[in-house]
Parts: structure tokens; C-alpha cells; sequence
């Protein structure tokens, strides 16, 4: 059972914040009644009408993105900035998986499926995510061991489940970093590296879950298999 709002909204025929005005001005039937109470849940089987029309359910559609720098990982954006949403050519409301930082580069996951994205987005269902941080500085064997063993950001430790130095140049004192987290705060890896005294000059996400960019250029996306939405499924449990 889902609540009527989001059904209509899922369905692509208006946002949720619509929905719910449709439905409060009587636009809305289920089984042929009016229903006017914003809380009503509805299951597969019910008839929904929406001034009218017969509302079905939107074929749900999941994308990977390579996202570029300088871009929004939202679907809209106040400042009128270009949005990751812009680069897929598609006619249904989607939206991303989580997000990545304006300066942020890498994999990104849109799509229409909300029961997925909640799974997904849900703090205890945290599936890994590998990202790529180049140092403003190398790092001392010291911080990679505390690294590794978790720090604390606003009063909860993330503890990594992987960290590798990955490359270092003492010459101009930079270097590679990949690490894979579970959690996903905002910012939470500029956060972390913040802490152990690093700034994050470039971030790159390569891998969430088990998919990976593979072949895609920023800016470039694909659409998942039906295998890998089952995978994404089965890592949210
Ligand atoms: N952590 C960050 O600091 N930024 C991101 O974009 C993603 C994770």
C-alpha cells in the first residue's frame, strides 16, 4: 500500500506537491470516489483518476551517470544551474540516488523508482561506495592508520571499509586516495579528510555497489540492466 500522493506523483502525472492540491480540490477518484483525505493509501489494484483520466503506472527507468564537475545532483536547481538530470534524454521524472558535491565527479544513479532510492538512501541500508580523493598534501603514515580506523564527524565515526594510498608525489606533496564508505552524509569525505587536517582537491565516486563506471566519459550515462537493478534490490537489504 502506498500513500495516493505518491502514486500520482510516481506516475508521472504531477509532482507530489501537486498531488496533494489535486486531491484536496476533489480531483481525485479512487474506484470511482472522490477522495479528498491526503493520508489515503492505495494499493496496485485500485483505479486511480486524476480529473478524469485513468492514471497507470510509469515504467520505472534507472540510469548511470558519469557526472561531471560543476553541476547540480538535484533535479532542479533555485540558481538555474545545469542539472545531472539534464543530461538524460528521458520524458519521466527522475531523480538521483543520493548526492554528489557540485565539484564532485563520478557515478551517479537516477531514477523513477522510489521504493529503490529509499532503500538505498536509508542510513542503515548502506551500501559501499568507493571514492577517489586527491590531498591538497601527502598523507603521513599516522593519518592513513586513524583513517583506517574511523574518525568522527559531527559526533558519529565513519569507519571506512576499505583505504588505499593509491599514489603519492613527494615533489609537489599530492596524493591519491581511495576509500570506501558505507555511509552517506553530505560531504561526509571533504569532512573527514577536513578533520585529519587534508583538503580534498579533486573527489571522483568510481563504484557504488557493485557497479562501476567502466567505459562511461563525463557526462555520459547508460541505463542499468535489469540484472543490476535486481543487485542494487538485493544490496539494500
Ligand atoms: N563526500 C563528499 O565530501 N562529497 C561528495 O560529493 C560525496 C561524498
Amino acid at each position: 500500500m502506498e500513500r495516493l500522493q505518491k502514486v500520482i506523483a510516481s506516475a508521472g502525472v504531477a509532482s507530489r506537491r501537486k498531488a496533494e492540491e489535486l486531491i484536496l480540490a476533489g480531483k481525485v477518484k479512487v474506484n470511482g470516489e472522490v477522495v479528498r483525505e491526503l493520508g489515503t493509501k492505495v494499493s496496485g489494484d485500485d483505479v486511480i483518476m486524476v480529473s478524469g483520466e485513468i492514471i497507470s503506472k510509469e515504467d520505472k527507468v534507472y540510469y548511470l551517470l558519469n557526472k561531471p564537475r560543476g553541476v547540480v545532483s538535484t533535479s532542479s536547481d533555485d540558481l538555474n544551474r545545469k542539472t545531472i538530470v539534464d543530461y538524460i534524454d528521458t520524458d519521466k521524472r527522475i531523480y538521483p540516488i543520493g548526492r554528489l558535491d557540485y565539484d564532485t565527479t563520478g557515478l551517479i544513479i537516477l531514477t523513477n523508482d522510489g521504493k529503490l532510492a529509499n532503500l538505498l538512501m536509508h542510513p542503515t541500508n548502506g551500501v559501499e561506495k568507493t571514492y577517489v580523493a586527491k590531498l591538497n598534501k601527502v598523507i603521513t603514515p599516522t593519518d592513513l592508520m586513524i583513517l583506517k580506523s574511523g574518525v568522527e564527524v559531527d559526533g558519529i565515526k565513519c569507519i571506512p571499509t576499505r583505504v588505499k594510498l593509491r599514489s603519492k608525489d613527494i615533489e609537489k606533496d599530492k596524493c591519491i586516495v581511495e576509500i570506501t564508505i558505507v555511509e552517506g552524509r553530505n560531504h561526509i569525505i571533504k569532512n573527514v579528510f577536513m578533520k585529519l587536517g587534508y583538503l580534498v582537491d579533486k573527489l571522483t565516486r568510481t563504484r557504488y555497489a557493485d557497479l562501476t563506471l567502466d567505459n562511461l566519459k563525463s557526462g555520459e550515462y547508460r541505463t542499468l540492466t535489469v540484472k543490476e537493478v535486481k543487485r542494487l534490490y538485493d544490496a539494500a537489504k
